[in-house]
């Protein structure tokens, strides 16, 4: 039997580099490149700055990449790159770089949703998928729950955050509490310490009438408010913070709400896996409190380690593996980038496409 398809994957939406190769189900190498430390001091990503950061990493890292897979460039049989959502400037980069070698090396090019990568490089870790299971995407930019019948082809969004995102809840609250952005890792680590049960705030969209309006759908901004008069309080009679009550009870608020949608869809739709990817899957207390509440409920929980919960190269491979296994449609060498892409809308099509 001839071996499986070399993919290459490409991330490039926000601040990481990330260039993976992988032989079908299998990864052979992952390697990202940071510009974070030089947005951290901004408070936020700067676009611009990651555009060039990209520019700059781009060759080192598909060398790098190249080198501890062990294979050459030319063995490349398939390429992958995000298409959407993120940052046009950042995605453009990628885009450009995947055209210019999907070109020379004359293979097929597929522009994918970041968003399913994060739940695609999973594979990777935990082996092939079930036929239908659960999907939640908490990150950055995004709080998405979603059923996925076949990740090459069949995803219905289920519900969307309708404010900030899980991880922005995170990033602002973190600023709040005079933390290094991103504020998400921070508040992890400081919440070991705190007690959960120390302020009890908000869990958006859980109760009454909202809740039946919105069963799968998230809102961290009321909760991100009430942190904020809690800690101007403090700062008003000129006491001492307790950030690390504050960081665990508003982790515990974030966490509940996203593990409890999350079992009731997976009750709603009858399936029995539920794979969790994004940022915010790195964080300690969600990776605890979602086994700890879906396990007892007959569901498997799948997590990839927090290497790839994090924006990587792999997602994007993994993604482009089983796009290329399903013979999937490639995107097309007009492939466009956009800033959003609809969780439906798992590659996209060339720009001229008809
Ligand atoms: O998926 P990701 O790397 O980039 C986007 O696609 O947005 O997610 C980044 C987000 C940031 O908001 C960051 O604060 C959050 O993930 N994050 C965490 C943790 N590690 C990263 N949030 C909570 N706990 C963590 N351990
Ligand atoms: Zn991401």
């Amino acid at each position: 039997m001839s071996n499986p398809p070399l993919v290459l994957g490409i991330e490039t939406s926000c601040d990481e580099t990330g260039i993976a190769l992988a032989r079908g189900p299998e990864l052979l190498a992952d390697v990202t490149a940071s510009s974070m430390d030089e947005h951290a001091r901004f408070g936020g990503i700067v676009p611009e700055v990651a555009s060039r950061a990209h520019l700059e990493a781009f060759e080192p890292t598909l060398r790098e990449c190249v080198k501890r897979a062990g294979v050459e460039l030319a063995d490349v049989d398939a390429i992958a790159v995000t298409a959407g959502p993120g940052l046009i400037g950042s995605l453009t980069v990628g885009a450009a770089a995947a055209k210019a070698l999907a070109l020379a090396l004359d293979v097929p090019l597929y522009g994918v949703n970041h968003i399913i990568g994060h739940i695609a490089v999973d594979a990777f870790v935990h082996g092939p998928f079930p036929e239908e299971f659960l999907g939640l995407v908490v990150s950055g930019g995004h709080s998405s729950l979603m059923l996925v019948r076949d990740i090459a082809r069949d995803i219905t969004q289920l519900g969307a955050t309708l404010d900030d995102a899980a991880g922005e809840a995170f990033d602002k609250v973190g600023r709040l509490l005079g933390l290094p952005y991103p504020g998400g890792p921070h508040i992890d680590r400081l919440s070991q310490g705190g007690d959960r049960e120390a302020f009890a705030f908000p869990r958006g969209l859980t109760g009454g009438r909202e809740a039946a309006k919105y069963p799968y759908d998230f809102s961290f901004s009321g909760l991100k408010t009430a942190v904020a008069r809690v800690v101007e309080g403090f700062e008003d009679e000129e006491g001492d913070i307790p950030a690390a009550d504050i960081a665990a009870s508003f982790s515990e608020a974030v966490v509940e709400v996203l593990v409890d949608k999350t079992l009731r869809a997976a009750r709603d739709h009858g399936v029995d896996t539920v794979v969790i990817g994004g940022g915010v899957s790195a964080n300690t207390r969600l990776r605890e409190l979602a086994s700890q509440r879906l396990e007892p409920q007959g569901l498997t929980v799948r997590i990839p380690p927090i290497q790839y919960c994090t924006d990587n190269g792999a997602m994007i491979a993994a993604l482009g593996a089983h796009l290329v296994a399903a013979g999937v449609e490639p995107s097309g060498l007009d492939l466009a980038v956009t800033s959003s892409m609809a969780l439906e809308e798992i590659t996209r099509p060339g720009a001229n496409a008809p």
